[in-house]
């Protein structure tokens, strides 16, 4: 793209910036003298510091927030949707009728949405297939087309969201902002957020801390508080798997940050620390923001947190510490904040602080046979003598043939008391009947590692019961009476 991107006029239009943010917040009137913005687009920007004093309690400073998630779209990357987008335009690239196709990971496709609603432009995003379904609807909702492309297959391969994408920027009159090439991107922020920050903290700033994807963010901020203060320490929170702090590449579940190549809108010399954060302490740092602080918060904003947390401790009391955390968890509500979700990947959580399905299970004891089941080929009438024996009101139906360390695969069905009854009031021959016949859904299974909480949102949810696994490995049936009995006894 020819285009000057250090031109400050693209930027006082794009970002509504009349005056320089070092002047002071941008204050628009309109032609009555109201406090009128003219759109939303000239609300991008100018997002609020805040003080986390309580996730900051154990560290001697007090840490500092850049609430990217009170953009008009939701987050950081609206400021470079319509930089994008407005550079493109002045340079000719972008015409009226045209079609914006982008590789993203949700963020800055509502950015671009944003731009592209406001000025009549197609979108098209390109989206990796671990990015959650909520972000996914989010672009639909605001009128782009979204195409979702493998993880697993490396940059160069045809289905990669890089190169179907590059297909896509290939058709007449569409135009491909490539956030990760395009320098609009970390110019954006050497010309708005880094001065924000530094008018915000009255230049008293010691250290900037930022997760790192397209590096747009790091890079333009580090370049232009540094300038300001050459002593600015930058620290980059790096999720495990990541190339930039050195990891060998492998996949991880946080979203929009970390990479497995260098862009060239990453300028690696910027960051003074890296700090590499696993994807279980950037979910769990996630949710303790919000319930902590009330600030809902997404899975990289966990990351940088943690960065944040652990540089913290090493600084003294009066150290300015500023962490930009980029997006809300309202997109990630079906993720990293829901119990099932975060126990089916293995992120442990005890929020309610009442233990573990695990620690039920074991204070159950022996009485019971690990789990007494039933076989589909078996007779209704023998089901009923199980049932009556154990005195319990509903059994598993595991797949002929399996007796001991039955898994998850081996469980068929269930078979309940009440529906039992239902049939044989139907159908009095029903006893003779294979349990086939009157099989039930499985029961729902829980990790023994879960939290006891989402054993009792299924058995509040009308479950009768829930089988416990361990690592797959069917162990247990857990009631309520059971649940109830070891809360009584603990
Ligand atoms: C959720 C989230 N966090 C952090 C970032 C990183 O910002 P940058 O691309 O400027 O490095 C992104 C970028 O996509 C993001 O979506």
């Amino acid at each position: 793209m020819d285009i000057d991107v250090t031109d400050r006029a693209i930027y006082t239009r794009t970002l509504g910036i009349e005056h320089d943010p070092l002047d002071g917040p941008r204050v628009h009137r309109d032609t009555q003298g109201r406090e009128v913005a003219p759109d939303l687009l000239a609300l991008m920007g100018e997002t609020p510091l805040v003080a986390l004093e309580r996730l900051s309690r154990d560290v001697p400073p007090t840490i500092v927030a850049k609430l990217e998630m009170l953009n008009p779209g939701g987050s950081v990357k609206d400021r470079i949707g319509i930089a994008m987008v407005e550079a493109a335009e002045a340079a000719g690239v972008l015409k009226p009728g045209g079609t914006i196709v982008e590789p993203t990971s949700g963020n800055t496709g509502v950015g671009l949405a944003i731009a592209a609603a406001r000025k009549g432009y197609r979108c098209i995003f390109v989206v990796p297939d671990k990015v959650s379904q909520d972000k996914i609807s989010l672009m639909r909702a605001y009128g782009a087309e979204v195409v979702v492309c493998p993880t697993a297959v490396e940059p160069e391969d045809p289905r990669s969201y890089y190169s179907v994408s590059d297909r896509l920027a290939e058709r007449p009159n569409a135009f491909k902002p490539n956030q990760y090439f395009n320098q609009a991107n970390p110019q954006t922020h050497v010309l708005s957020t880094g001065p924000e920050i530094w008018r915000q903290t009255g230049g008293r700033i010691d250290a900037f801390v930022c997760g790192v994807g397209t590096g747009g963010t790091a890079t333009g901020v580090g370049r232009f508080l540094k300038e300001r203060n050459p002593g600015l320490t930058v620290v980059g929170a790096d999720p495990e798997g990541s190339l930039y702090s050195g990891d060998t590449v492998h996949p991880y579940l946080v979203e929009g940050i970390g990479e497995d190549f260098w862009p060239p809108t990453f300028d690696p010399d910027v960051v003074d620390i890296w700090e590499r954060v696993s994807d279980q302490e950037s979910f769990s740092m996630a949710r303790r923001c919000t319930r902590e602080e009330g600030l809902l918060v997404g899975g990289s904003c966990g990351t940088a947190l943690v960065a944040a947390l652990r540089y913290a401790a090493t600084q003294p009391a009066d150290a300015s510490i500023v962490v930009l955390l980029p997006d809300s968890g309202r997109g990630y509500l079906s993720k990293l904040y829901d119990d099932t979700w975060m126990a089916e990947h293995g992120f442990v959580e005890h929020t309610s602080g009442a233990g573990a399905v695990g620690d039920v299970i074991a204070a159950k004891g022996d009485e019971l046979p690990p789990v007494v089941h039933l076989h589909p080929d078996e007779e209704v009438a023998a089901a009923i003598d199980l049932l009556r024996e154990f005195g319990v009101s509903q059994m598993p139906v595991f797949a002929g043939g399996v007796h001991e360390d039955a898994s998850r695969d081996d469980v068929l069905g269930s078979v309940r008391e009440n529906a039992l009854l239902d049939a044989a009031l139907r159908d009095p021959g029903v006893m003779s009947k294979p349990i086939h016949d009157v099989l039930q859904p499985p029961l729902p299974m829980v990790d023994t590692d879960a939290p006891l909480d989402q054993a009792l949102a299924e058995l509040s949810g009308g479950a009768p019961a829930v089988l416990a696994h361990e690592r797959g490995r069917i162990i247990g049936v857990l009631t309520r009476a059971d649940v109830l009995a070891y809360l009584a006894d603990r």
